[in-house]
């Protein structure tokens, strides 16, 4: 079952650029049959992870059309080495948060490790409860056709499922970080997982550390958007962690992020720069205090 765009975001409308995920008018919150409109459009469109409500209202601002609560917030908000650790109680909770700081963007809940491994229905549970506790109108979760009846369970239910493949950082301890697809096995096999994420109704699919050519033969051979991280040029739309992307993340940051500011720099300088006014009796100066 493939989502079927909504009549009046058909492709070839003449006003398409208004109807446009990104930079167009509509300020109603986005929905997965928008996406599904976007990519008859051939429209390229952007996707940035959000963990707070405060970012997430910035990022709602810039136009961002969808946002995903990823359990990426393990690594860049909760101090974890991994995703793995990641509990369904902090993802009600952050998701919730972003929710609430956003007007328009599709928020997509991630489903975390250990709350969809052991069957459609614990599946169907914890998803129920992103939607219905933090309001999410999308989840995210890992896996093709090991996840299938996850997929469909949800679904049919009416929760919309975004798949995720390639690498798929809660199978960590068995696949490590590296690159996936590469070789014709495992290229037909991707393929074969991407295919049975459509069919059991995924409105896109997140393809995480694959060769450029791989994503974008999958890309050509689906009817829903693939968002690409680290997988090239080629897919419908790009997501990137938004710490990486404004350079917020210390240590080594992936090849595929880009960095469009050096927040860390900014933040510590500041910091910096109060803690100096503080130690000289710079701060507060007369017209920060209330006589
Ligand atoms: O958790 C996350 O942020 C993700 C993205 C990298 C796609 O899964």
């Amino acid at each position: 079952m493939t989502l079927q765009a909504a009549p009046e975001q058909s492709a070839g409308s003449s006003d398409s650029g208004s109807k446009a995920l990104y930079g167009g008018k509509s300020t109603r919150r986005v929905t997965v049959h928008d996406i599904a409109a976007a990519k008859q459009r051939g429209e390229k469109w952007p996707m940035l992870t959000a963990y707070d409500a405060m970012t997430a209202s910035v990022f709602d601002e810039a136009g961002i059309p969808v946002m995903l609560v990823g359990d990426s917030m393990g690594n860049t908000h909760l101090g974890y080495d991994t995703t793995v650790p990641v509990t369904m109680d902090e993802m009600a909770l952050l998701s919730a948060a972003v929710v609430r700081g956003t007007k328009r963007a599709l928020i997509v809940g991630d489903l975390p490790f250990g709350s969809y491994q052991e069957g459609p229905v614990q599946a169907l549970r914890n998803a129920t409860r992103l939607v219905k506790e933090a309001g999410v109108g999308a989840v995210k979760l890992e896996g093709g056709e090991r996840s299938l009846p996850q997929t469909e369970l949800l679904v049919q239910a009416g929760i919309p499922v975004m798949s995720h493949l390639g690498l798929t950082p809660q199978s960590v301890n068995t696949m490590g970080y590296r690159v996936q697809g590469r070789g014709d096995e495992a290229a037909h096999r991707l393929l074969r997982d991407a295919k049975a994420a459509q069919d059991a109704g995924a409105f896109a699919l997140v393809l995480e550390l694959v060769p450029a050519e791989l994503a974008a033969e999958v890309t050509r051979s689906l009817e829903i958007p693939t968002v690409g991280i680290g997988a090239g040029a080629e897919t419908d739309a790009q997501v990137l962690v938004w710490t990486d992307m404004v350079g917020l993340t210390g240590g080594k940051v992936p090849r595929f992020t880009k960095q469009y500011a050096n927040m860390r720099q900014v933040l510590g300088d500041a910091a910096k720069a109060f803690a100096a006014d503080v130690a000289g009796g710079a701060f507060p100066a007369d017209e920060h205090t209330f006589h």
